[in-house]
């Protein structure tokens, strides 16, 4: 078998949903995968499953937006599959609603696990894979919602959106190592997201779950792509080393009109500050891959 097959892998957000079906088809791959996941008891189950299977799983209970967490999650996880060399930043929450309306706590219960989850996964893991050198891969999960404002899910969208400019610094970053970056956005996917949101938030809040709202939305996501099938194709897009891996058509021509809009406020733009020669050094250094200020 070919990469990843032996490969040691860290996926986020294992217990459930797409990082599930990243762990599975890593693991149908032949690479060794911990499980991390603050959820225990479902991350058991999981790991049950894979272990059945023939896998070589191990798992960690970890809470992404925790800082202090993650060396021991990274130092347990080596000292049972061996070196990682596969990262996967995919756990991530939804929730507080219209901006004017989504409380500062869940804002910011959002944000440190979608975007400081990621970072603290990255400065955790990137020093690690650099000083052994050899291939590496990184993988965010971010959404639709990082290349569409989504209204109704703003703390999200933001969220998101950090993720997606997280991920392309990256790989801009790591262009000249053997180290790959992918991004992966889906669209709706069948999975626990609306229930496991909002038990997480109804706790920040201190308030009960409405349980009746994330039902709604977990009947609207039943619809949505298979997280297996997903699963399957973030494997194949990280054999190829791809950078942005879509799940649905159907949103194209919403992200072109955002485009096309950016295309024309430059095009549209009179030039009235004069020619900037700091402005054309900063653009020409980031071309080319540099530093714009250090260069
Ligand atoms: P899910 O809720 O089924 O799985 C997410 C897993 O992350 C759960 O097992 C949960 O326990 C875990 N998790 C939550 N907070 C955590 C924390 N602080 N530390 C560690 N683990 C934590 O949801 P799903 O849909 O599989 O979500 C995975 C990723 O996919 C998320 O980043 C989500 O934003 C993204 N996504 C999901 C879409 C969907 O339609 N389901 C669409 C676009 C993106």
């Amino acid at each position: 078998m070919s990469w990843p097959a032996g490969e040691a892998a860290f996926v986020t957000g294992a217990a459930s949903g797409i990082g599930l079906g990243i762990a599975r088809a890593l693991v149908a791959n032949g690479a060794k995968v911990a499980l991390a996941d603050i959820d225990r008891a479902r991350l058991d189950e999981v790991a049950r499953e894979l272990t059945e299977k023939g896998g070589a799983v191990t798992t960690v209970v970890l809470d992404v937006s925790d800082a202090e967490q993650w060396a021991a999650a990274a130092d347990r996880a080596e000292e049972a599959l061996g070196p990682i060399s596969i990262l996967c930043n995919n756990a991530g929450v939804n929730g507080g609603g219209m901006l004017d309306q989504t409380p500062l706590k869940v804002w910011r219960w959002i944000q440190r696990i979608n975007v400081e989850g990621q970072f603290i996964g990255i400065s955790t893991f990137l020093p690690r894979m650099k000083s052994r050198g050899g291939r590496g891969h990184i993988l965010n999960t971010a959404s639709m919602a990082g290349l569409l404002p989504i209204p109704g899910v703003g703390a999200y969208t933001a969220s998101k959106f950090a993720s997606v400019g997280l991920s392309m610094v990256l790989r801009a970053e790591l262009a000249q190592t053997e180290l790959a970056v992918s991004l992966l956005c889906p669209g709706a996917v069948a999975t626990r997201i609306s229930a496991t949101s909002e038990e997480g938030q109804a706790k920040v809040l201190g308030r009960d779950s409405d349980v009746e709202s994330a039902e709604q939305i977990g009947a609207m996501l039943a619809q949505g792509a298979d997280p297996d099938h997903v699963g399957e194709q973030v494997v194949e897009a990280m054999q190829n080393k791809e950078f942005l891996i879509v799940t649905h058509r159907d949103y194209l021509p919403l992200v072109e009109n955002l485009h096309v809009e950016i295309q024309r406020a430059f095009a549209d733009f009179d030039g009235r500050h004069g020619a900037d020669p700091t402005a054309q050094a900063m653009a020409q250094a980031i071309s080319a891959g540099a530093h714009p200020v250090s260069s």
